[in-house]
């Protein structure tokens, strides 16, 4: 989205989506991956916090629309984490939910408050 700092978190949400993906499909660790799972629904959290603090302080005039989503992505996160956990959930159904997740809001959504971001001075 051409905002280093939020680049930068999307990538590190990124990176450990793949390490679900390669412990579910290449080294078949149901335990590791619950782990990992786990860190990327709280380091999502982390990052939609960050996003809705620098919103609210610049006043973007759609920060609730997209405090709504954040909201409805962290839902629909847990959700899926909780069918995993109890074991309805195939090794390959949860690469495809994260694949389907967070992308379509990282490429979309953030993408219309980075111009405000750099009108405010955001590189
Ligand atoms: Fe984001
Ligand atoms: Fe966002």
């Amino acid at each position: 989205m051409g905002i280093t700092v939020f680049d930068q978190e999307h990538q590190r949400l990124a990176t450990l989506m793949g390490q679900v993906h390669a412990t579910l499909l290449e080294k078949h660790d149901r335990a590791l991956a619950l782990t990992l799972i786990e860190s990327l629904i709280q380091e999502t959290r982390a990052h939609f916090d960050h996003e809705e603090r620098v919103m609210e302080e610049l006043g973007f005039h759609e920060r609730e629309a997209h405090a709504a989503e954040h909201a409805t992505l962290i839902q629909e996160a847990q959700v899926q984490l909780q069918m995993f956990r109890s074991g309805t959930f195939s090794a390959l159904a949860m690469p495809n939910f994260l694949k389907a997740w967070l992308i379509p809001h990282m490429q979309v959504t953030d993408r219309k408050y980075a111009a405000c971001l750099r009108r405010h001075g955001f590189r």
